[in-house]
C-alpha cells in the first residue's frame, strides 16, 4: 500500500520533473543564463557530492527518491526554482513549508541540508540551493531507474517565500484527481496532450488515484 502509493507518485514525479525540464530549459527560460557546466571551474565536486548523498539516503529509503522530486517541483512551482521552499518562518515573511499542500507532506529538506553543508565545505559561497535541490532531484529520479538528463545551472536562490502563492491552488495538493492535476499542468504551460504523452507508460494516472504523499 505504502509502497504502491509511493510509486505511483514517483511515475507522477517523474512526469512532472521532465515537464518542468522541458518548460525550464526552453528557450523561454530564465532571465539569465542557465549552463550545464554553470560550476566546472568554481565547485568541480558538486556533481559527485550530490550524488554521493541522494545515493546513500535513497538506499535506505527509496521513498526520499520521489520525496526529494516532488521537493523539486513544489519548489518551481511556486515563483519558479528558486529554493523558496527551504525558508522557514521569519519576522518579516511565512515560509512555505506550511502551506496546504506541503505542510507535513514535503519531505527531503534533511537531505538537501546535509548536501548543502558537504558543498558548503568543498566550495563555500558557490553553489545555490536551487541548483542543489535541482540536481538532487535529477540523481533521485536516475536512482530509482527513470532517464538521466543533463541540468542546466545557475539559479539564484530565493531571500523571500511565497506562502500566499503556494497555498492559492498552483500545487496540486496531496489528494489530486486528474482534472486537478490538468488545471495545475495547464497553469504551467503544459497541455493535456504534453501530460498524457509523457504519461504514457503510467497507466494509473487516469484512475482517479492519491498523488503526491511520498
Ligand atoms: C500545518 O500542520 C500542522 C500540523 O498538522 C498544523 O497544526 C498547522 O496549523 C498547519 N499549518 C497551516 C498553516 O495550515
Amino acid at each position: 500500500m505504502a509502497l504502491s502509493s509511493s510509486f505511483s507518485s514517483l511515475c507522477f514525479s517523474i512526469i512532472v520533473a521532465l515537464s518542468l525540464f522541458l518548460v525550464l530549459t526552453g528557450p523561454t527560460g530564465s532571465a539569465h543564463k542557465l549552463h550545464k557546466s554553470f560550476y566546472r571551474n568554481t565547485c568541480p565536486k558538486l556533481f559527485p557530492i550530490v550524488r554521493s548523498v541522494v545515493q546513500s539516503v535513497v538506499s535506505k529509503q527509496p521513498v526520499l527518491g520521489a520525496g526529494l522530486l516532488r521537493l523539486f517541483f513544489h519548489d518551481c512551482f511556486v515563483h519558479g526554482c528558486d529554493a523558496s521552499i527551504l525558508l522557514d518562518d521569519t519576522s518579516t515573511f511565512t515560509g512555505e513549508k506550511t502551506a496546504g499542500p506541503n505542510n507535513g507532506s514535503v519531505r527531503g529538506y534533511e537531505v538537501i541540508d546535509e548536501i548543502k553543508s558537504k558543498v558548503e565545505a568543498a566550495c563555500p559561497g558557490i553553489v545555490s540551493c536551487a541548483d542543489i535541490v535541482y540536481i538532487a532531484a535529477r540523481d533521485s529520479v536516475v536512482l530509482l531507474g527513470g532517464p538521466y538528463w543533463k541540468v542546466k545551472l545557475g539559479r539564484r536562490d530565493s531571500k523571500t517565500a511565497f506562502f500566499r502563492l503556494a497555498e492559492s491552488g498552483v500545487l496540486p495538493p496531496g489528494f489530486s484527481n486528474l482534472s486537478n492535476l490538468v488545471s495545475t499542468f495547464k497553469d504551467q504551460g503544459l497541455s493535456i496532450r504534453d501530460m498524457v504523452a509523457l504519461s504514457g507508460q503510467s497507466s494509473d494516472q487516469g484512475k482517479g488515484k492519491k498523488f503526491g504523499q511520498a
